[in-house]
């Protein structure tokens, strides 16, 4: 029976790019979604960007750009990430769309008709310069348990838990103003009127154990306390239908962006909606951080419940990254962004370490570069591609065997331990399967170590004989492949290339390939390269949130500037650079900043930039504005102490303050490509 089934993960914070932490989970659902394709199940993987907020709204600010910008800029980033992954969505959305507004909506009038809205007045810290209520992360001051300074506004080094209106001398992070206390209006949802239901629903085989133990040992033995879902103006959100100047919380509508999202992909690929969301019969399955869990378990189901949506037939919590048994730290270099990995080495070898951590239990995983090298060489190199390396080569010319040779009963063993295999990821534990495969692994090498057929080829007399250990080598291969296929999916179309032979589903690997013609074998999977996990690690200490060099600028400002390129490129390398002329629409100086100057750049069209370029040494602001510059258009947009920068501008110089900024020639226009 074809499962229907609707997976996500956790949309990501648009406030910031993927790093190595995220990506345990992108993977892992990436993993279990291809799995899911793979047995042939009507499966729908929905993501996007996590976009409100207070920190969104602070930032726009700060940059001087709207919020919508910095979300379309946000998203096109996270998907080059993910995409680098392999990471393979259906629909990659965001929560600031038309469908989830419209699906808060409804979810919030279910909500009041349930009469599980309540209203409630509470008092807050408010900073008065930036016009704006604290949330905890923002306010700071001196610990009211033990004196330490500087602490944040919900709790303290020292382990003490308090409110931010506890600290003393409490300020505001955003101006470092004192805050003053001012009462709002707020509205709550009451889940303790549905207590019973959710004790249900947590003990229904939704949840890991220990995430249900940890719900019925935190929350559910005692009194549900009331979600506090509003936030007063100014904030970046939905407004309150019927709450004129109030705003959803972020954590109301992000959960919602799954269905908006959804919604979105319906209207696209035509899918019925309802058939998904208003649908008990399909199967939701959520895949989340354990820091997200009660979102998700508690205020989620009573929200969907309310509505009469799919409430989720599995949340699958994972732990946190360690890096050496470490919490990810940039002076260490480990906090590592999903562009830097990309830039040195092959992601598959990240999504099959990963793969290997991953146990469908709660646990943190921790990524050792060592350990990743040895399993990824030992593994993937010295078992799975030797199998292919050893025979493709002799039977390039011949094909392979019409019919399947007697190899004592290996693959038939290999496809019954599918089954076993199969089960393990369904279950998540992925660490399992890749053990079960990997003994397949040992069997074939031993069959083939035992065989030699490297010592039969300039025997004439044995071509068939060689043939036929080729023709069991490549198939034990195979079988291999599709068992991988879901952690490593571009091994899955090699080995369909190098065996002619499409492989479209799971069962595949119950049935041996014979006859097919054999294509040139080519590197399938290279050893890991040591030196590059070394500069992943050196350009991660020195990065900020971004990925790009940029020539020009000040060493305070963007913590290393680095030759881009070594030695010599490929006019292919050359043509990826977008260079586009643009024409200075605004310059002003920058507050801190020695060298750079802040400029906005216009394409021609309605779209401008911001661009920080170090050349205050040589121009002033009011002589730019109003000519045309040559920029690099397609630069990943760097976070710098000051903003973002969105591209670079070109310009000549010795690196010292001489600096000649190029221009085109008379004629050209704005938004003009460089050819
Ligand atoms: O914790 C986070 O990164 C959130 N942005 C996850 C949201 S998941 C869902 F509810 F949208
Ligand atoms: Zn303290």
């Amino acid at each position: 029976m074809v499962r229907r089934i609707l997976v996500t993960s956790g949309l990501p914070y648009a406030n910031g790019h993927i790093h190595i932490g995220h990506l345990v989970e992108y993977i892992q659902t990436d993993i279990w979604v291809r799995f899911q394709k793979l047995m042939g199940n009507d499966v729908t993987f929905i993501c996007g960007d996590d976009t409100h907020g207070t920190t969104m709204m602070l930032r726009a600010r700060s940059e001087g750009r709207t919020e919508e910008e910095i979300i379309a800029a946000m998203h096109e980033a996270h998907l080059c990430d993910f995409t680098g992954f392999g990471i393979e969505f259906d629909f990659y959305g965001t929560t600031h769309s038309e469908e989830n507004r419209l699906i808060c909506t409804e979810i919030w009038s279910a909500l009041r008709q349930a009469g599980l809205v309540v209203e409630s007045e509470i008092e807050q810290l408010y900073d008065t310069e930036a016009n704006t209520f604290l949330a905890d992360r923002f306010v700071k001051g001196t610990c009211p348990v033990c004196g330490k300074k500087d602490q944040f506004g919900d709790n303290c080094e020292c382990g003490a838990h308090y409110s931010p209106t506890d600290l003393t001398d409490a300020v505001s992070t955003i101006t470092g103003t004192k805050p003053v206390l001012r009462k709002a209006k707020h509205l709550f949802v009451d889940i303790e009127k549905e207590h019973k239901f959710l004790d249900e629903w947590v003990h229904s085989g939704v949840l890991q154990p220990e995430i249900t133990n940890y719900l019925t040992g935190q929350f559910l033995n005692n009194k549900l306390r009331s979600w506090d879902v509003s936030r007063p103006a100014p904030y970046f959100g939905f407004e309150i239908p019927d709450s004129a100047g109030n705003y959803w919380y972020v954590w109301f509508d992000a959960p919602s962006g799954y269905i908006g999202s959804t919604w979105q992909w319906c209207k696209l690929s035509g899918r019925n909606f309802d058939e998904i969301w208003r649908n008990n019969s399909t199967e939701v399955h959520h895949f989340i951080g354990k820091d997200i869990t009660y979102f998700h378990t508690l205020f989620w189901p009573t929200m969907l419940k309310a509505a009469g949506l799919t409430l989720p037939r599995k949340v699958h919590v994972h732990g946190f990254l360690t890096v050496n048994g470490e919490k990810m730290a940039k002076r260490r270099g480990t906090f590592i962004l999903a562009a830097t990995y990309l830039k040195h080495l092959n992601p598959d070898y990240l999504r099959y370490f990963y793969a290997t951590k991953t146990s469908g239990r709660v646990d943190d995983l921790d990524l050792n570069f060592e350990e990743l090298e040895s399993r990824v060489n030992s593994d993937l190199v010295g078992n799975l591609v030797n199998l292919a390396s050893r025979t493709a080569k002799f039977v390039q010319h011949t094909g392979l065997s019409s019919r399947y040779p007697d190899d004592g009963g290996l693959f038939e063993q290999g496809a019954v331990v599918g089954k076993e295999i199969a089960e393990a990821y369904e279950n998540c534990d992925f660490g399992k399967a890749i053990r079960l495969i990997m003994e397949c692994g040992n069997r074939a090498n031993k069959f083939i170590e035992d065989n030699a057929p490297w010592s039969m080829r300039s025997d004439s007399g044995r071509a068939s004989e060689l043939q036929d250990i080729c023709t069991i080598g490549l198939n034990l291969f195979r079988q291999m492949v599709i068992y991988l296929a879901p952690v490593l999916p571009k091994l899955k179309s090699e080995a369909e290339k190098l065996l002619n032979t499409k492989i479209q589903n799971w069962t595949d690997s119950c049935k041996p390939v014979k006859g097919v013609s054999i294509s040139q074998y080519k590197h399938l999977i290279t050893r890991v390269d040591h030196a590059a996990i070394e500069r992943i690690i050196e350009e991660s200490k020195q990065q900020d949130a971004t990925i790009n060099p940029v020539i020009f600028q000040d060493s305070d400002d963007v913590l290393k500037a680095e030759p881009l390129l070594e030695g010599k490129i490929s006019i292919d390398d050359f043509t990826k650079v977008d260079l586009r002329v643009a024409r200075v629409i605004e310059a002003s100086e920058v507050e801190g900043a020695r060298k750079l100057l802040r400029l906005r750049l216009s394409f021609g069209g309605n779209e401008s930039r911001q661009v920080f370029a170090g050349i205050k040494s040589a121009y002033k602001p009011e002589e730019l504005v109003g000519r045309l510059v040559v920029c690099v258009a397609n630069l990943q947009p760097r976070q710098m102490k000051f903003g973002l920068s969105e591209g670079m501008v070109v310009a000549a110089g010795l690196g010292g303050d001489e600096i000649f900024l190029i221009s085109p020639d008379n004629g050209a226009k704005p938004g003009m490509r460089l050819h």
